[in-house]
């Protein structure tokens, strides 16, 4: 059988670099394709000295294009300056790659948005957010996007499990829809905290179960 990917794609797949998780991370991202419902997790180190990615690690929950991508983009950032590293596009990505079939250009996309999440996961732990957008309902909402909810493997605003958000002078307040005795309570509680703490400007964040 023919595959329909190219000889890099392939060599990528079977030898990923750079695959695992890095302990104490500067930064790290979990992004999933609302095109596929494929996963991919980044991890970076970053040099303070010279502002450039010393480290870089990821896990594939995806497709041999999934893993191909997230294997490149961590050979493209390795070493470059997280301004440059911010600037690494898809195609470039997939280019790397000699190409991607256009229906796996997703792929591409979701390993370099899981690089950028990390770049601006390390910006918002260091206090280094040029940018400071205050934060919204909504922007709450976009994260918990982010936030699996274990039973369906599915996020959390997708499976209707976020009943409220608050927000008032910093202040968040997520409620899930959810007994707070429910196994995954405590991950999801913490996964909650995670994504939504290191927004520049909260100050707090709780996060309450329905019973
Ligand atoms: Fe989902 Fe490739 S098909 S990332």
């Amino acid at each position: 059988m023919k595959f329909p990917y190219s000889e890099t794609v392939l060599e990528h797949f079977r030898h990923p670099r750079n695959v695992g998780k890095i302990e104490e991370p500067d930064g790290k991202s979990m992004e999933g394709s609302p095109a596929c419902g494929d996963m991919v997790a980044v991890y970076i180190k970053v040099a303070p000295e010279t502002n450039t990615i010393s480290d870089i690690k990821f896990e594939s929950y995806g497709c041999a294009s999934n893993i191909a991508t997230g294997s490149i983009i961590t050979e493209l950032a390795k070493g470059k300056t997280i301004e440059e590293a911010k600037k690494i596009t898809w195609k470039q990505a997939s280019d790397a790659l000699g190409g991607l079939p256009k229906i796996k250009a997703h792929c591409s996309v979701l390993a370099v948005e899981g690089l950028r999440s990390a770049i601006t996961d390390y910006e918002e732990r260091h206090g280094l957010v040029k940018e400071k957008i205050p934060t919204t309902v909504e922007a709450i909402r976009k994260r918990l996007k982010k936030v699996m909810n274990p039973v369906t493997g599915l996020d959390l605003v997708r499976t209707n499990l976020i009943k409220d958000i608050y927000l008032k002078d910093g202040n968040a307040r997520v409620v899930i829809d959810m007994p707070a005795n429910h196994q995954f309570a405590p991950a999801i509680k913490e996964e909650i905290m995670e994504k939504i703490e290191p927004l520049w400007d909260i100050k707090k964040v709780e996060v309450k179960f329905t019973e």
